[in-house]
C-alpha cells in the first residue's frame, strides 16, 4: 500500500497568505497543514509516500526531506501546473507501480484519520473505497447520490442543484484500476481532470466502491474561515502544558499550551483552548481569547487576540481587540493613538483583507 499525499495547486483562495508559500504549509494550531495528512497515513502504516507538488514549492521540501525523520520513503512528483486530482493520480503512475494506493488531500483535516478507511479496503474486495461525510454546502464538493437502501446511484463533481448532502471528502483508497479511468476521462468546465468523473466511471464499469460515512469532523480548508474552523476543531483536544514562563499577576484558564522560552507577562489573561508557540512575549494588558494559536517568536502586548492564528514573528501592539483573524509571517499590527495626524496607516500587500 502507498501513499499519495497531495501539495500542489496556486491556494488562490487563500492569498495573499499563499503568495510567498504552498498553503500546505500553513499552520493549524501550530502544525503545518501537511503534517497532519502525513501522520494519519504513517499511523495507517503507509511507508512509501509521493508528494505531489505544484509550482508553489515553498517549504515543503525543507519540512519533510526524504522522510526518513518520519520513519518513510518520501518521493516527490512534480504537477506542474493544477490539470485535476486525476491528472496528479496519472503523473504518479510509475511511482505506484501497479499498486494500490490511498490518496490524501493535503488541504483536508480528518479526525479518524485514514487507518478504517484502509481497513475497509483491506478485508472486502473492493476497486475504491471512499469516504463522505454530511455537508450544508454540497456544491463546494464532489457529491454521492444514494438510491434508498444507501447504494451508490452516481458521483458529480459540484453539483449546482443540491442533489445530495453526501460530499467526498479527499481521502480515497484505489487499486490500479484508477488509472486506466483517469486516462478515459476528459476536463470538466473547469478544465480539470477530475477524481469523481473517474470514481463514477468505475461505477459504471460495474467495479466494487466501498462507502465510509466518516466519524467526527472534516474540514476542507479552501477559504480564510476553513483555516480558522480547522483551527477550532483541533485546539477543542488541546493538552495543557507549560514549559515557558508565567509572570505572577498573570491569569491562565482553560487548556493552554505554552512553549519553550516563551514568557507570559503580568496583567495579562489567557482564557483556552490556546496554543502558544516559543520565543513569544505574550503582555502585559493583553487578553488572548479561546481558539487562538499564536506561532513562534511572537510578541503580543496591549491587545486582545481571539479566535485567531497568528504566525510566526508577528508583532502586535495595538490596543485593539483583534478576533477571527489571520496573520502571516511577521506582520506588524501597531497602534499609534498619540500621533498625527490620527487614522489607520496600512502597509497592506496585494488582495489583503482587512476590517476596520
Ligand atoms: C476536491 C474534489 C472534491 C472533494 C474535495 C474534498 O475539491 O474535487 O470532489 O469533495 O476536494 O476536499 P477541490 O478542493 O478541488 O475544490
Amino acid at each position: 500500500m502507498k501513499g499519495l499525499l497531495l501539495a500542489g495547486g496556486h491556494g488562490t483562495r487563500l492569498r495573499p497568505l499563499t503568495f510567498t508559500g504552498n498553503k500546505h504549509m500553513l499552520p493549524i494550531a501550530n502544525k503545518p497543514m501537511i503534517l497532519y495528512g502525513l501522520e494519519h497515513l504513517i499511523k495507517a502504516g503507509v511507508k512509501e509516500i509521493g508528494i505531489i507538488l505544484g509550482p508553489i514549492k515553498e517549504g515543503v521540501v525543507e519540512l519533510l526531506g526524504d522522510g526518513s525523520k518520519y520513519g518513510v520513503k518520501i518521493k516527490y512528483i512534480d504537477q506542474p501546473e493544477p490539470r485535476g486530482l486525476a491528472h496528479a493520480v496519472l503523473v504518479s503512475e510509475e511511482f505506484l507501480a501497479g499498486e494500490p494506493f490511498v490518496m490524501y488531500l493535503g488541504d483536508n483535516m480528518l479526525k479518524q484519520g485514514v487507518k478504517p478507511m484502509l481497513k475497509q479496503f483491506e478485508e472486502g474486495t473492493y476497486d475504491c473505497v471512499i469516504g463522505v461525510s454530511e455537508v450544508r454546502d454540497p456544491s463546494r464538493y464532489g457529491v454521492v447520490v444514494f438510491d434508498d437502501k444507501k447504494n451508490i446511484k452516481k458521483l458529480v463533481e459540484k453539483p449546482k442543484q443540491p442533489i445530495s448532502k453526501w460530499a467526498l471528502i479527499g481521502v480515497y483508497v484505489f487499486n490500479e484500476k484508477i488509472l486506466d479511468a483517469a486516462k478515459k476521462i476528459r476536463p470538466s468546465w473547469r478544465g480539470e481532470l477530475e477524481i469523481t468523473d473517474a470514481i463514477q466511471l468505475l461505477l459504471e464499469n460495474n467495479c466494487k466502491i466501498g462507502v465510509q460515512f466518516v466519524r467526527g469532523w472534516w474540514k476542507d480548508t479552501g477559504k480564510p474561515e476553513d483555516l480558522l474552523e480547522a483551527n477550532q476543531l483541533v485546539l477543542q483536544d488541546l493538552k495543557p502544558a507549560n514549559k515557558g514562563v508565567v509572570e505572577e499577576g498573570a491569569t491562565i484558564t482553560g487548556n493552554v499550551s505554552i512553549g519553550k522560552e516563551t514568557v507570559v507577562r503580568s496583567r495579562t489573561t489567557i482564557r483556552g483552548p490556546v496554543i502558544i508557540g516559543e520565543h513569544c512575549e505574550i503582555g502585559s494588558n493583553t487578553y488572548i481569547g479561546p481558539y487562538t494559536s499564536i506561532g513562534d517568536h511572537v510578541t503580543i502586548r496591549n491587545s486582545e487576540v481571539e479566535n485567531s492564528i497568528v504566525m510566526e514573528g508577528a508583532y502586535i501592539d495595538c490596543g485593539k481587540r483583534i478576533t477571527d483573524s489571520l496573520i502571516g509571517r511577521e506582520a506588524k499590527i501597531i497602534g499609534f493613538e498619540n500621533n498625527v495626524p490620527k487614522g489607520h496607516k496600512l502597509v497592506l500587500g496585494d488582495m489583503t483583507y482587512v476590517s476596520i
